[in-house]
């Protein structure tokens, strides 16, 4: 009986977010990150702007809003990691999908990581410029710094280290916390930065390579690298919502916070565009150094910007750097739980021993990712997705986002479409009007989870593998 008693509350008793803001904080401080500052602009860029970017966005309401609802609803519902969420609520074989979801978790933290850690480093260039003044870095600066091989070994441990400080205290004093204060600081200092560059000359340049496709400029492989980066961006996929959703107290709407959730991060997306094709556009020294690098663009473009076009940008450089690596910081803090909450809940470990045992392996993956980008020859020409796709982390990087996430989601719309229990979506997002009439909402959201996303996911995964492009 003590047991029972104790049991029932333990489960009772599953640590919550603090406040209403709590999940729409935390979710969004998920999703909003490195894809949307780093990754976003850098691949549109690549695939030509315009097309790609319709594409994306198409992705993102046809497929990234419905599997977003799915996955807040089977954490909330389960109120478990997804690994025991889908052992629940549809049996052993779907928890294969929580396993799925895990390992591609540690594949994203472990390259995450390595790109995370520049921002120490860039909020340290800025501290320096700010004091001594700005010159311009030499060509080839950014090159040598991600070849370095011991800094950059160093820099994604720190990061990894602050991912698993924050995760071992937990979620309100650890996550929530965090995130509370600094994503809106964040918000306020990019709306601000995209009103200045709004006063460059590049500006409609911009605009144009954003928001006129052409769809002959789509390289093939563009459209899968589109559905892929909705996945990425939206931390779904792989379990981070059902982990948050998990925490979410049962009076919040799925609804509202999915919707949201995904709109903020497309906001934000597009904003980071925004800036940095201006300034591309705007600055030609920058056009220039961008050409080598475009993985580095966040990091060598903005503080050109910051220092020699806008207004107070010696004050805002290093503090945007610093919010860069917090919004960092909010991402691999979710992927971390993800892992972590699996070793809690079914190894039965302390949260202490769990976080320490899950960034540890994490950083064995960042150790080859680390090497990857120029220190070690081995590792920085190794190649499965051919040119352009070079080395462990950008292998991994494409093999994440482009195969893992899609492939968990399809296997999320199927589950939630057609196998679990339909009355469980009724219960957690109503179904109703209060005049009894069948709510639009849920309808839509039926007939995207059971029809389009699915199929949308599998014809693209279809046509490339039957034929057009395997990059
Ligand atoms: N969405 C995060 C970003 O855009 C990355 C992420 C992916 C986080 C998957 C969690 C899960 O930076």
């Amino acid at each position: 009986e003590f047991r029972r008693v104790l049991f029932r509350s333990m489960s009772q008793n599953r640590e919550q977010w603090g406040s209403r803001v709590g999940f729409i904080l935390a979710a969004s401080g998920s999703a909003i990150g490195l894809g949307n500052l780093w990754k976003f602009p850098y691949i549109t860029w690549h695939n030509n702007g315009g097309a790609f970017v319709i594409v994306y966005l198409i992705a993102v309401i046809l497929i990234g809003w419905p599997i977003m609802t799915a996955e807040i609803l089977i954490g909330r519902k389960s109120q478990k990691n997804p690994v025991l969420a889908f052992d629940e609520l549809g049996g052993s074989n779907w928890s294969l999908i929580g396993w799925l979801g895990v390992l591609t978790g540690l594949v994203i933290l472990g390259y995450y990581a390595v790109i995370a850690g520049w921002t120490i480093t860039s909020f340290i260039s800025c501290m320096n410029w700010s004091m001594n003044g700005y010159t311009a870095p030499e060509e080839g600066a950014f090159g040598e710094f991600i070849g370095n091989g011991k800094l950059q070994l160093l820099l994604s441990f720190i990061f990894l280290a602050l991912t698993a400080g924050v995760i071992s205290k937990g979620i309100k004093k650890g996550i929530e916390r965090a995130t509370k204060i600094l994503m809106p600081i964040l918000f306020l200092i990019i709306v601000y930065m995209v009103i200045m560059a709004l006063g460059l000359p590049g500006r409609n340049e911009a605009f144009s390579f954003i928001f006129s496709p052409d769809f002959s400029n789509l390289p093939p492989s563009g459209i899968l690298e589109a559905v892929g980066h909705a996945f990425f961006t939206l931390s779904l996929g792989m379990g981070a919502m059902i982990t948050y959703g998990s925490y979410m107290d049962k009076k919040e709407s799925i609804f509202k916070n999915a919707a949201l959730v995904v709109i903020l991060d497309t906001v934000l997306a597009i904003a980071a565009c925004v800036i940095m094709y201006t300034i591309i556009f705007s600055v030609p020294s920058v056009k220039d150094s961008i050409s080598g690098s475009t993985v580095g663009m966040l990091f060598i473009t903005l503080p050109n910007l910051l220092y020699t076009e806008i207004p107070f940008g010696t004050i805002l450089a290093p503090v945007f750097y610093i919010l860069v690596g917090f919004a960092a910081l909010s991402s691999t803090i979710s992927l971390l739980e993800v892992i972590v909450s699996l070793l809690i809940d079914k190894m039965k470990m302390s949260r202490q021993k769990a976080t320490l045992i899950g960034a540890g392996t994490t950083y064995v993956i960042s150790i080859f990712c680390a090497l990857s980008l120029g220190a070690v020859d081995a590792l920085s020409s190794f190649s499965i997705f051919g040119p352009g796709k070079e080395g462990v982390l950008s292998t991994l990087d494409h093999l994440a986002s482009n195969w893992m996430l899609p492939v968990g989601g399809l296997f999320i719309t199927i589950f939630v479409g057609w196998f679990m229990d339909q009355k469980i979506i009724q219960d957690e997002v109503g179904k109703f009007n209060d005049d009894g009439s069948v709510n639009f909402t849920y309808n839509m959201f039926k007939f995207f989870i059971r029809f389009i996303a699915p199929v949308a996911i599998l014809a693209v995964i279809i046509s490339v593998i039957f034929g057009k492009d395997f990059s």
